[in-house]
């Protein structure tokens, strides 16, 4: 089954779609893309709000899309979890494994924008993998190069690790590249489209024959990644 590991498809829940009728037709519109698992993932700030305020929110999210979308909700898989912006503190907080993808210990975590890296973070990260068993998912990976600059193909190493890249990002070709020596290595890279809404960020519907050279090879084995791991989750039953 297609499945689109990283979205913005609450309703009300973030930064993503506001009205129910707007998520339900990302929901379709991904549908008719053969997408059949999506991976919920609304922005968690934890400065804003605990994680029980957080998990209350997103059942009620999920509770309208449901109502919202009708037929199509009952023949897709969503997988409820979060998209945790990583500062100082976070890897210690309570319950934040419960943000995790279910039957996982895939936690998907986006670093602040900003001109460098600050290195704080990354012991956060280290924090995360050695002392709470989780494994950071890093969000829309491409935006990190000029963290990273030449070091980005060590990012893509780390170990314990795993990455979300958005479709249109593989039209780099020193981004494909990137991913592809990445994948050949063994890392574990997942496909997410990022939607937001219908409008300036809405799901992409990405084509195969989009894609040539590294980024075609990137794309076909990230892609077969993505569906072939999320599809065994569902049919574990997990949810
Ligand atoms: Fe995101």
């Amino acid at each position: 089954m297609k499945a689109d590991a990283h979205i913005h498809l609450l309703p009300g829940m973030d930064s993503g779609p506001v009205y129910d009728g707007v998520a339900a037709e990302m929901l379709l519109r991904l549908y008719e893309a053969r997408v059949r698992i999506f991976v919920a993932t609304p922005h968690f700030f934890s400065d804003r709000e605990s994680v029980a305020e957080f998990l209350c929110r997103r059942r009620l999210a999920l509770a309208r899309l449901r109502a919202a979308s009708g037929k199509h909700y009952r023949n897709v898989h969503l997988l409820p979890s979060a998209e945790v912006m990583l500062m100082s503190g976070i890897s210690t907080l309570e319950g934040l494994p419960s943000l995790a993808i279910p039957g996982t210990n895939l936690l998907p975590v986006v670093f602040p924008i900003g001109d460098a890296l600050p290195a704080p973070l990354m012991r956060e990260v280290a924090h995360l993998i050695h002392h709470r068993g989780l494994c950071p998912l890093f969000c829309h990976v491409e935006r990190y190069l000029p963290f990273f600059g030449d070091d980005f193909d060590g990012f893509l190493a780390m170990n314990h690790a795993a990455f979300l890249i958005s479709p249109h990002a593989l039209t780099s070709a020193s981004f494909a590249a990137s991913v592809a020596k990445a994948v050949r290595h063994g890392a574990r890279v997942f496909l997410g489209s990022n939607g937001h809404d219908l409008s300036l960020r809405p799901p992409s519907v990405e084509v195969e024959g989009d894609y040539v050279g590294a980024a075609a090879y990137a794309y076909r084995t990230v892609r077969r990644a993505t569906d072939d791991f999320f599809t065994s989750l569902v049919r574990r039953g997990i949810r």
